[in-house]
């Protein structure tokens, strides 16, 4: 049972990282010199003072319509904005040690008639609502947060908490808040009030996972959502679900696939689901000594490939793996199959960094770290040979597309970006490419300005692919507050409407559009 734990705990420490490495938060000082002091005559296009407020708890919940609004909201914008991040980097006053162990926090904003409604609530997991009540930090961190009294508290302690602080959905009509380690939260899509955890009518087991990336595509089988669970260890068992609309079970399978398996997202082809097996180690040990958070435990084995792992949708089909030089994926932007090959685009680091304890995420040496950039794999499964191609080498990160184009060729992807070309940065650009004549578009944030994940919604009308918008979160810094910055997908120059927040919301992951709420 504790190695069981172990695994899981270990599986869900890729999350930390991918936003370390990209963009955002992190920590990590391999030598105590700051990126300034490294390289003084580097520009930053930040301060990391603005930077670091956006790292603030916010422990308040908030229900009211937003109507201080620079531009004009679209009125043919009909739907719901759902995302999920973080929302406390501190329990009781006591820091956590690295943001993805903040507890989930939903904010949900609805468009009708050009007005904008915002509702935000805390995920009512077991553990937020425990810690709240002692107010104090009653769980270890998967990122490295450890209950306070040193090793001797934290020995043998691989309970998990399930912070519900990754992704949202909204799918067979429920709404369900992910963490990949662990079961889905329901949530009321009205109200945002937890309903419990949920096993999808039975689908899942109690205890079991169910990633934070599921991928919705509509091919001749009609439209999926498919999503996988990893148990890692020596081998990994990686079990792949495709549901219906309804939410029904249409098909399961589990395959074993040598090594320990450290992934975070996958991509489906119409024949394909997709995985890249990063090359990494990891030690259980001093996790189970107390000593250091899962995360801390894993380590970067650039003398192996990556593995790219092609498990066929037909159960019967045998697994392929292929494999290219190593590097280390958190995100894939897309993939599809065309004459004979299959093409998957990426957002890969050189490197995976070892992450140490006694370190300050809020002081992150971003120099020090790779930056994601955009690679497209072209996997030739008759000669068993991977070429790849970096489409775009400014450090970029959270990956979106209309979502119409999911598991088939597109020609536009939108991307959170560094405002500087080099190096890794903290993202303040909404960058769109266009892959089939390489030309770009940007919408720049800085310096004041922070970008989350960018959303395409696509015009209810549309008649090209980059018909519609994209949404963002975006920490302004000046005043200390979050805007919803919507831009016209076709031309991201100047923003449609930017709807000032009462408030800020920390830096956070992953959301989703919903036309039905
Ligand atoms: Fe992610």
């Amino acid at each position: 049972m504790v190695s069981k734990l172990l695994n899981r705990n270990c599986l869900t420490i890729y999350v930390k990282f991918y936003v370390e490495l990209s963009n955002k938060p992190c920590e990590t000082m391999p030598n105590l010199s700051t990126p300034e002091q490294a390289n003084p005559a580097l520009e930053l296009s930040y301060s990391r003072s603005d930077w670091q407020q956006g790292y603030l708890s916010q422990p308040q919940e908030f229900d009211y319509e937003i109507t201080d609004i620079t531009g004009t909201i679209p009125p043919d914008i009909k739907g719901s904005l759902f995302r999920n991040g973080p929302g406390l980097l501190d329990i009781g006053g006591e820091y956590i040690h690295h943001p993805f162990d903040g507890d989930g926090m939903i904010t949900a904003i609805a468009f009708q008639d050009g007005l904008a409604h915002l509702k935000s609530r805390f995920v009512k997991t077991e553990g937020y609502v425990t810690e709240q009540a002692a107010g104090k930090i009653l769980y270890r961190g998967v990122f490295g947060t450890q209950k306070q009294g040193g090793w001797l508290t934290n020995i043998f302690d691989v309970k998990l908490k399930n912070i519900a602080n990754t992704n949202i959905i909204y799918w067979g009509g429920k709404l369900l808040a992910l963490w990949e380690a662990a079961l889905p939260h329901r949530l009321d899509p009205q109200t945002l009030e937890t309903l419990g955890l949920d096993t999808l009518d039975g689908i899942l087991q109690p205890g079991e996972a169910f990633a934070a990336h599921p991928r919705i595509v509509e091919d001749r089988r009609g439209k999926r959502l498919i999503n996988f669970a990893i148990s890692p260890g020596i081998s990994s068992k990686i079990s792949i679900y495709e549901l219906d609309q309804q939410g029904k079970l249409l098909q399961k399978q589990t395959r074993s696939v040598p090594g320990f398996s450290f992934i975070h997202d996958f991509v489906v082809t119409e024949n394909y689901y997709i995985f890249f097996q990063n090359p990494v180690t990891f030690n259980p040990l001093p996790f189970a000594l107390g000593i250091r958070g899962a995360g801390e435990c894993v380590g970067f084995d650039a003398t192996k490939p990556t593995k790219i792992l092609l498990i066929p949708r037909s159960p019967d089909q045998p697994l392929r793996s292929l494999s290219t030089k190593a590097g280390f994926v958190f995100h894939h932007a897309n993939a599809w199959e065309a004459e004979g090959k299959v093409y998957v685009d990426s957002i890969c680091y050189e490197s995976f960094p070892d992450v140490e304890p006694n370190s300050d995420f809020r002081e992150i040496d971003f120099a020090s770290i790779d930056p994601g950039q955009l690679w497209r794999f072209s996997l030739d499964l008759a000669q068993n040979q991977v070429d790849r191609q970096l489409l775009e080498s400014r450090c970029c990160e959270f990956p979106a597309l209309n979502p119409q184009n999911a598991g088939k060729s597109y020609r536009y992807l939108y991307l959170g970006a560094a405002a500087q070309p080099a190096g890794n940065a903290p993202l303040q650009q909404i960058l769109k490419l266009d892959l089939a004549t390489g030309a770009k578009q940007i919408w720049n944030a800085a310096p004041k300005g922070f970008v989350g994940e960018p959303i395409f919604v696509p015009h209810p009308q549309a008649e090209q692919e980059d018909q519609g918008w994209v949404l963002s979160l975006v920490y302004d810094a000046d005043n200390h507050r979050s805007d919803l910055v919507i831009l016209d997908a076709q031309n991201l120059s100047n923003p449609v409407a930017r709807l000032h927040l009462k408030h800020h919301i920390p830096y956070g992951l992953h959301g989703s559009w919903v036309e039905e709420i």
